[in-house]
């Protein structure tokens, strides 16, 4: 049985999939080339280095480690002034609902973000206090799909993998959660999620109830 719950946080908790674009897009723009909403799909869930490169891949441009280095933080210097605007209206529908009943039911709860800007977005929404545990990209040393950020989650709240379970956005993510041997609930569609244990569209369609489904 379910003893504990897992979140990513960008696109399950808060959409801040919209700033990494548009501060993505802004740089696809300096380097004379575009970036669409389409291609950004392909950076969720991925770490800042890993989406540079995937991003310069689209413009077709090779360039050298330090040249990345200063283009990486200057995508992230926009991304920062984006999100210390956010506030809590910006949480997916949903999503404290089920962080309260989480709660209230005795489950434990864990945070498992590659970002490493997941503090500032945590305290900017008042999510923060709802976590037991809270392992972002300043914690971890392998990305996803490597299963890291959530073997350490379950570890720092004292639970097996086989009694936690992860809610994904991303594809990458929903396989750091298979090889960390846990069930896994994806968020959004179906089509690209196939690995989780059954997708829904968002936490608003999460009850604690629900993962008694798991188990079946
Ligand atoms: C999350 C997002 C990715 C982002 C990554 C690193 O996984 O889904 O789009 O690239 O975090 O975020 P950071 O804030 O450290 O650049
Ligand atoms: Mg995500």
């Amino acid at each position: 049985h379910i003893r504990a719950c897992l979140f990513d946080l960008d696109g399950v908790l808060v959409d801040t999939a919209k700033y990494h674009y548009l501060a993505w897009k802004r740089l696809s723009q300096e380097l004379g080339f575009d970036f669409t909403e389409q291609d950004n799909e392909r950076l969720k869930g991925v770490s800042r280095m890993a989406s540079l490169d995937i991003l310069l891949s689209i413009g077709k441009l090779t360039l050298e480690d330090a040249k990345k280095q200063e283009l990486a933080a200057r995508k992230n210097d926009w991304y920062v002034e984006s999100i210390s605007n956010m506030d809590h209206t910006e949480i997916l529908p949903g999503a404290l609902e089920f962080l309260q009943a989480c709660r209230d039911n005795g489950l434990k709860t864990a945070l498992g973000s590659a970002s490493k800007n997941a503090m500032t977005i945590l305290n900017n929404t008042g999510l923060t206090p709802y976590f037991d545990a809270i392992i972002d990209g300043t914690r971890t040393s392998s990305a996803k799909p490597d299963p890291e950020v959530f073997t350490l989650g379950a570890q720092e709240l004292g639970v097996p993998a086989e009694h936690c379970v992860v809610f994904e956005d991303a594809e990458a993510g929903v396989e750091a959660a298979r090889r960390a041997g846990m069930s896994c609930i994806g968020i959004g569609s179906a089509a690209t999620l196939g690995q989780a244990d059954f997708v829904i569209a968002s936490l608003a369609d999460m009850t604690v109830e629900r993962l008694s489904e798991l188990e079946a």
